[in-house]
């Protein structure tokens, strides 16, 4: 996932521009509190990266589509960081946000899991009271991901998520296909497709 952030569009992909990006990603980490990939792999139209030990916020949302199920999500997991916890305490969270999704038959299910992360400086965070809402404890994990930094609509994001699972089928990845991630990093629409890469 998490931090890479692209400055060109997949059509106009090669790998020089990529290179730029995940230079530029890891510039932009270097300002702010950031899980960054500690391994990155590039040689193809999208990157296999690392992401060690981080934990994060969950809910589990059923909902239409990612607009509403972020709508909901999102407002859970504020909750949580401000005060909706055990320890009625502010919970720091950082980017990257987002959703994690399920495919059946490459069709987009209507369930999701809305996450955000929690800084590395908080140890132990307390539980959430909301019983729809989690702590996730992420183990060391490597990824296949595709970065974007225009805002675009569902359906897009539909397209870029079933775009990214035939690659790495074309490529023979071996990469676990019943759930995806769309990781988003500001609010101008730099966000990542994912997906787990398994066997490792
Ligand atoms: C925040 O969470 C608390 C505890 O679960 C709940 O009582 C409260 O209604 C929530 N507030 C909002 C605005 O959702
Ligand atoms: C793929 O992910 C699902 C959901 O997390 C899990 O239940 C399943 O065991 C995974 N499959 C493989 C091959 O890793």
């Amino acid at each position: 996932m998490l931090r890479i952030f692209l400055t060109v569009s997949v059509l106009f992909w090669n790998q020089l521009a990529a290179q730029n990006v995940i230079e530029e990603a890891l510039k932009v980490c270097e300002q702010t509190d950031c899980l960054k990939p500690t391994e990155i792999i590039k040689d193809k139209s999208y990157i296999e990266m690392k992401v060690e030990f981080h934990r994060r916020v969950e809910a589990e949302v059923h909902a239409v589509n990612f607009k509403s199920a972020m709508e909901i999500g999102l407002k859970k997991l504020f909750n949580y960081s401000r005060c909706g916890n055990v320890a009625g305490t502010i919970i720091p969270v950082s980017s990257p946000w987002g959703v994690f999704g399920y495919l059946e038959n490459d069709k987009i299910q209507q369930k999701f899991r809305v996450f955000v992360e929690i800084v590395p400086e908080v140890m132990n965070p307390p539980e959430p009271k909301d019983p729809t809402v989690k702590i996730v404890k992420g183990p060391p994990v490597w990824y296949y991901t595709r970065n974007f930094d225009k805002k675009v609509d569902e359906k897009q994001i539909e397209e870029r998520v079933i775009q990214l699972l035939k690659d790495l089928e074309q490529d023979n990845q071996p990469f676990n296909r019943t759930f995806f991630v769309i990781g988003i990093s500001n609010t101008h629409g730099q966000m990542g497709v994912v997906f787990q890469k398994t066997g490792e």
